[in-house]
């Protein structure tokens, strides 16, 4: 029961920090992905206390809303007494969650850490996707679309964090690699139909910018 409340109180806190984020990590984001790493945790395993908070808890610190190296997730866990190993466990995976460049790998140790990286990954693809990316390209001032500029892979997280291209780029340089670095196989699953989904509206996209008229 405990562990329950501390889940709905972690929920409550974490609820009224996103409140007012127009940049695509509100609070409904946030709700997916401890959603959806629930339901992974029931086919693929792991703690489902750890899973669940660190869900609740993997943006609250994150490199492109706050600055680096915050400490609100050690200090909301250390203000509601979660025992110091657990705590531990979940700043590990909030670390191992966040995707910092097409060439840089982030490889999860913990099964725990796989299905919240799954999860948060999931919501940056498909239909929910498509729209956080265009509200995250637009709270950034970027262009939608610009042929002149390429996508370009990013080999530091330096680089990929000082991108300033145009959404569609976006889609080249993370979304569409996201399916290959599914950690479970029920990511792998659900990643695939969102994959395709990207794709099609990608078709769409281009097919309507160079005025082809679909047969
Ligand atoms: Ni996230």
């Amino acid at each position: 029961m405990k562990m329950e409340n501390t889940i709905q109180e972690t929920a409550q806190y974490i609820q009224q920090q996103f409140e007012h984020d127009a940049s695509g990590h509100d609070w409904w984001h946030i709700y997916r992905v401890w959603q959806l790493s629930k339901s992974i945790s029931e086919c693929e395993g792991g703690d489902l206390f750890i899973v669940e908070m660190a869900a609740l808890l993997h943006d609250l610190d994150d490199w492109k809303l706050s600055a680096e190296n915050g400490t609100k997730a050690t200090d909301w866990m250390s203000r509601i007494g979660i025992d110091p190993d657990a705590s531990d466990q979940i700043q590990t995976i909030i670390r191992e969650v966040s995707f910092k460049g097409a060439g840089v790998e982030t490889k999860p140790n913990s099964l725990e850490a796989k299905i919240v990286q799954d999860a948060d990954r999931l919501d940056a693809m498909g239909a929910i996707g498509i729209a956080r990316t265009f509200a995250y390209g637009g709270h950034k001032n970027r262009l939608i679309y610009d042929p002149a500029i390429e996508p370009e892979m990013h080999h530091s997280f330096s680089d990929y964090k000082k991108s300033v291209a145009p959404t569609i780029n976006h889609f080249y340089e993370k979304l569409l690699l996201l399916k290959d670095r599914m950690n479970t196989d029920t990511g792998r699953k659900l990643a695939l139909q969102r994959h395709q989904f990207m794709e099609e509206y990608l078709e769409h996209f281009f097919s309507e910018w160079n005025l082809k008229i679909n047969s």
